[in-house]
């Protein structure tokens, strides 16, 4: 816990409701089911000619199932494009799902308008990727984390300034500051005010996508520790998406592993990493013997994929991971295997699951096409990957014995913002990442994305 954090009493006050009275939702107990989502389903379609024909679909989502519980730490990972931004969006309302279903605290949420999401944008909260495009530079800091109480009409006790104020406290920022610009703060500093943002509304779920990914690794794990702080202070329930495992393994209570739109392993932290099942996870693990016996006393020999994940406009047929797996055999070619629970509180999608005393190696024939995918590295090259993660740990570790600096210093020279930095005056409104748009989205009312799906459905774009 910073002591930043500490003297700000993080307790954020009951806020007042609006106008129109709409009434939050209950608290839930710990553990109580926050969130549940079923056959969750994101197809963009993909349009051409003069008459805009639908002629397939970005299948970037493609059936999730699993369950957020209050209090915990969700982790999300998996390669780029594999959907965990679009599921996050999901989960947030900022997208419109093809098909399938979200509740929040068993209330179905999936297809609420605007009227009815609002007390619940209140509940779910979003922080973005990249500070710099979440905020706008035009505006000053106590106007972008004050922005949620004006669009829902709320008015915190003792007035939007001093909460706007206490939040910057809250968060490890000079209260002072309230009238700076994005472009006065460093990156660090910036998703601390995202993090703030997120807040204000004191949310019961944060969803936060990359929170960390854009910030050097020793600012990654004062953000990561002021996260953690948060949850435990004010019993929050995250959703922590990330692409690389060494960050939510310091945070996550569980652990879902996704690859092209699919969750192919899902699992409490310990077991998951004591005993990957999944053979992507054991991948992106980055430290896996190849589990072939000639090779089996080769001691430097680790898995590492090659290539991208294929297109999720036609994805593979059957285990969608088969044109890189090395334990691939033909049902893996033509079945796609279920997610289903092979050990306590461990979900695998897998035919030859590792770990697992079904596992039948001796069945296992390897496809060519698979097993020149994954290539063998040298140790040095995982080396690379396993010092990332270990500065990470021991960032987490110095940081958690050593207070967070004081507000005056973080948001003194060390962190300032580099001056090749746009003043916000370069930057034209219009400009602003659609992130920052989605920003306010989330802070407000439903602002559910049609753009793309208003004319899908989830048949229509299923091949
Ligand atoms: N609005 C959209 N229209 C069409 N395709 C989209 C849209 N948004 C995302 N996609 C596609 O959906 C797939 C999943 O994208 P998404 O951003 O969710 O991946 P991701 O896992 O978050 O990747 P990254 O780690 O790079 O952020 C990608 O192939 C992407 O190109
Ligand atoms: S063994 Fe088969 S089912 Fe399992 S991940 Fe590999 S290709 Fe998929
Ligand atoms: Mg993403």
């Amino acid at each position: 816990m910073s002591e930043k954090a500490k003297d700000a009493e993080v307790t954020i006050p009951a806020q007042a409701q609006d106008e129109g009275g709409a009434t939050l939702t209950k608290d839930a107990a710990p553990g109580d089911v926050l969130l549940k989502v079923t056959g969750l389903q994101k197809h963009f379609p993909i349009r051409k000619g003069l008459l805009q024909r639908q002629v397939g679909a970005v299948r970037a989502v493609d059936g999730l199932d699993f369950e957020v519980r209050s209090g915990e730490t969700l982790g999300v990972v998996g390669e780029s494009g594999c959907g965990k931004s679009t599921m996050g969006r999901l989960i947030t309302r900022l997208l419109e799902p093809t098909a399938g279903k979200v509740e929040f605290q068993g209330k179905d949420i999936t297809h609420l308008g605007v009227g009815g999401m609002r007390p619940m944008r209140r509940d779910v909260q979003m922080i973005f990727q990249d500070p710099y495009s979440s905020l706008n530079p035009r505006h000053t800091v106590g106007t972008i984390i004050s922005a949620p109480f004006k669009l829902q009409g709320v008015t915190p006790e003792g007035g939007v300034k001093k909460e706007v104020q206490r939040l910057l406290s809250v968060v490890g920022l000079n209260p002072e500051h309230y009238n700076r610009y994005p472009h006065e703060f460093s990156g660090g500093q910036r998703q601390r005010i995202g993090i703030a943002r997120a807040l204000a509304l004191n949310p019961k779920l944060v969803v936060a996508d990359e929170p960390v990914s854009a910030l050097d690794v020793s600012i990654q794990a004062q953000v990561v520790n002021l996260l953690d702080d948060l949850q435990q202070e004010l019993g929050l329930t995250y959703v922590i998406i990330a692409h690389d495992l060494s960050v939510v393994r310091h945070v996550s209570d569980r652990i879902a592993v996704m690859y092209l739109g699919k969750i192919v392993e899902l699992a409490d932290r310990d077991s998951l990493y004591k005993a990957p099942m999944h053979p992507y996870t054991k991948a992106l693990m980055s430290a896996v013997p190849i589990p072939d016996p000639k090779r089996r006393n080769v001691k430097s020999e680790r898995i590492l994929l090659k290539g991208d994940v294929p297109s999720p406009i036609a994805p593979p047929s059957g285990c969608r991971f088969h044109t890189r797996c090395w334990k691939a055999t033909e049902i893996c070619k033509t079945t796609e295997p279920p997610l289903v629970e092979l050990k306590p509180g461990q979900q695998v999608a897998c035919h030859h699951p590792e770990n697992f005393e079904d596992q039948a190696p001796q069945d296992t024939v390897l496809l060519s096409v698979a097993k020149e995918a994954a290539a063998l590295v040298a140790d040095e090259v995982l080396a690379e990957s396993a010092e990332t993660s270990a500065a990470v740990a021991a960032e987490l570790e110095t940081t958690e014995e050593t207070p967070e600096p004081a507000a005056e210093t973080t948001t003194e020279p060390a962190e300032e913002a580099a001056p090749e930095e746009a003043a916000p005056e370069e930057a034209a409104p219009e400009e602003a990442a659609p992130e920052e748009a989605a920003a306010e989205e989330a802070s407000e009312t439903v602002a559910v994305d049609e753009s793309d799906s208003s004319e899908e459905s989830g048949s229509d774009s299923k091949k």
